[in-house]
């Protein structure tokens, strides 16, 4: 089995963590440096990670979600979509300008572009963009983490409204979702959820 295959197959949503282990913020630090490798539209980087280690904190997202493995992670990641992500376009390209890659009328091109597509679209895309391309980063963290020895859980079943307000979360940002972090509790482990086979999820040249 490749490297790959076998991280793939190992990953699980934890179900419950071990009380009181650290993860330190160069721990952390090497996840991130992997993650930013996850594809993004007009590589916008629509992702922003808010990363809660507070304990003080912590308890109050737990008290606001009820889910023990909040209390028990190391720490609660909220996984952010920027809606105005588009208004970085010229910043995130200039680099490659002053590197000559992109001429000034290229540079400006892609600005052009970009800020017509999401402008012309409107806010309902904005968002749309914001959770699609959270999302997709999110994958690549939980992967990263657990190549790192790291365990995660996705999770949704949290207030949004209350986070924004114990986080102080500006406007622009979707919350798209949490994931919790930390050293598996394996004896809380569960058994693998039934997957589809194939042909239940997949169709060729239309449905
Ligand atoms: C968007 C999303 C939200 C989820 N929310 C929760 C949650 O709030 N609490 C939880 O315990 N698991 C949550 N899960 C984990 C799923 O239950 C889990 O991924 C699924 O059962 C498959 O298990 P596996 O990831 O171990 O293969 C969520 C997963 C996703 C993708």
């Amino acid at each position: 089995m490749s490297e790959f295959t076998s991280l793939v197959k190992s990953r699980r949503s934890a179900n419950n963590y071990m009380e009181g282990v650290e993860i330190t913020r160069s721990e952390l630090e090497e996840i991130f440096t992997l993650a930013k490798y996850a594809p993004s539209a007009f590589n916008l980087q629509h992702t922003h990670y808010l990363v809660v280690t507070d304990p003080v904190l912590k308890e109050k997202i737990y008290e606001s979600c009820k889910q023990y493995k909040v209390h028990s992670a190391s720490a609660v990641i909220l996984v952010l979509g920027n809606r105005y992500a588009y208004q970085a376009v010229e910043k995130i390209n200039e680099g490659m300008h002053h590197l000559g890659i992109l001429s000034k009328q290229e540079l400006d091109r892609t600005v052009e572009t970009v800020t017509g597509i999401y402008e012309g679209k409107g806010e309902s895309f904005m968002k749309e963009e914001a959770i699609r391309n959270a999302s997709l980063s999110a994958m690549l963290f939980m992967l990263s983490a657990k190549d790192k020895g790291w365990d995660t859980c996705p999770m949704i079943g949290f207030d949004p409204g209350a986070i924004k307000e114990i986080l102080e979360i500006p406007d622009g940002y979707e919350t798209v979702m949490m994931i919790t972090i930390g050293k598996e509790k394996l004896s809380s482990q569960r058994p693998r959820g039934y997957r589809k086979p194939n042909g239940e999820f997949v169709s060729y040249n239309g449905m």
